[in-house]
């Protein structure tokens, strides 16, 4: 039974195409009306090869949490629960009442991976981040209270709202970036999301920094430069998600299904965003929507390529210093550093990491490589090194040495505290895109994030 199992896994490893770590789901029927257990359960089916973990906004809205849990239970399906916070605290403390209600009903600790306390409720200025921080920890308090505390809790918000601050308040990061509501050109779509990953990165105090939302409409108006299309949106899916993938980063598409309720004179795209159109059929052509090309087996090649000699260098480096840092360029004929190519560094390294023997970061542009307890014990083997040579970061007392502070977080937590936000550059350019969409008079609508649909109860 077993082996028929572990079978049928490979078989559908091998069958796996297209797989998304996490999708946004709004239960609402196609008509905008509340969902029901089979309503659910037919959208489950059909997202079912594309994913087992949806986030959803809000169990009381709609009343969709005891749908999606019934329809769940006794699967393998995750949910991703959101708990809605709106301008005042009403909507909060519904989902409150409902998810303690739900917790006699259901072994949600079984199904639900995480809480998410609010979806952009910075970015729509509907609470300050005291409220918001406020709000998280009488989440956390209410799990706590009913014996949940093993599901992590975070909060949703566009990644320029995030401050180091809202980071320590949360179990783990989570943030939103959509580039095409930007305006930027589907080139440049893929790279400046994870500019902004990178920046959230810098601020989150290491913990770990998951993207709730991110996406690219189908259909639509333009949007200064973004267009949306089946073809953009593909590229932009293949581009975010294989470099995900590369660099270890969970994400959340958004989103699941074409929501043609939520379309207004102003907003023709965010009913677009779905992977399955209104009636469920795939929107992309193919099965594969994003074949990956640098995949483990490549890798295992350029890792060969690295001559013996090179390797000790790199090797030698990173165990004297017990760190090392490399610029992501692939093309560097040189190491910063090292007589080495970069390419042969970062892979050197990449290798390490996948045995456990490095811990790396990513961040503006650098991986930062960490020599862990196992990695120091193969380097020695490896370069024959006796026990008492130990590397620079493990040398008693460790002071904070000029030529290491260029490696790690220290300095970028400095320079985070130091200047107590994203560099102001990004931060006006951010505001400009926004000024420039307003001045467009054309789409865009600053409500669109939660406004007419993702999950926010309808006014009453
Ligand atoms: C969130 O972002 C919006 C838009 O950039 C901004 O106007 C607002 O002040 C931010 N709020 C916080 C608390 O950072
Ligand atoms: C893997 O591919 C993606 C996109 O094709 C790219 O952005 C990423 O840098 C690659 N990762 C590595 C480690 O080569």
């Amino acid at each position: 039974m077993k082996s028929l199992f572990v079978l049928l896994c490979l078989l559908g490893e091998i069958l796996a195409r297209t797989w998304f770590d996490g999708l946004n789901y709004n239960p609402k029927q196609k008509d905008g009306s509340c969902p029901t257990v089979d309503t659910v359960r037919s959208d489950l089916s059909t997202m079912a090869p594309y994913t087992d973990t949806i986030k959803i906004f809000s169990v009381k809205d709609c009343n969709q949490g005891e749908p999606v849990l019934r329809a769940v239970e006794g699967t393998s399906w995750k949910v991703v629960l959101g708990m809605w916070v709106g301008p005042d605290d009403s909507a909060f403390n519904a989902d409150v009442q409902e998810l303690t209600r739900l917790n006699s009903v259901f072994d949600l600790k079984k199904y639900v991976k995480y809480v998410v306390v609010g979806s952009e409720s910075l970015y729509r200025k509907d609470q300050t981040e005291d409220q918001l921080i406020a709000k998280i920890n009488q989440a956390r308090q209410l799990l706590n209270s009913l014996g949940l505390s093993s599901i992590p809790v975070t909060t949703a918000d566009v990644y320029l709202n995030y401050s180091a601050r809202l980071a320590s308040a949360v179990d783990f990061v989570m943030m939103n970036a959509f580039t095409y509501w930007e305006g930027v050109p589907i080139e440049a779509a893929a790279n400046t999301m994870f500019e902004h990953i990178n920046a959230v990165k810098a601020i989150s105090g290491g913990k770990r920094v998951v993207v709730g939302e991110t996406g690219w409409p189908t259909g639509g108006s333009n949007f200064g430069a973004a267009v949306p299309s089946l073809a953009n949106s593909a590229r932009y899916m293949r581009e975010f998600i294989c470099r995900a993938h590369a660099e270890q980063i969970e994400y959340y598409w958004y989103a699941a299904i074409d929501t043609p309720w939520n379309t207004t004179p102003t907003n023709t795209v965010e009913a677009h965003f779905g992977i399955l159109d209104a009636d469920h059929n795939p929107k992309y052509p193919g099965d594969n929507w994003f074949a990956c090309d640098n995949s483990s087996k490549k890798q295992g090649t350029i890792k060969m390529l690295i001559p013996q000699q090179n390797r000790k260098l790199i090797y030698e480096a990173l165990f004297n210093e017990g760190v090392m840092v490399a610029k992501k360029d692939f093309n560097a004929p040189k190491h910063s550093e090292l007589m080495v190519p970069n390419l042969q560094v970062i892979k050197a390294l990449q290798s390490l990491n996948s045995r456990g023997y490095v811990k790396t970061q990513f961040s503006w542009q650098y991986y930062y490589y960490t020599l862990t307890d196992e990695g120091i014990e193969y380097l020695r083997e490896y370069l024959h090194l006796p026990a008492e040579i130990v590397p620079a970061t493990f040398k008693k007392p460790v002071r904070a040495q000029p030529t290491s502070s260029r490696f790690g977080r220290q300095e970028l937590n400095y320079k985070i505290e130091r200047d107590g936000e994203y560099p102001r550059r990004d931060r006006d350019e951010y505001r400009r895109r926004d000024d420039r969409k307003e001045g467009a008079s054309g789409d865009f609508k600053p409500e669109f994030r939660g406004g007419a649909g993702r999950g926010r109860p309808q006014p009453r």
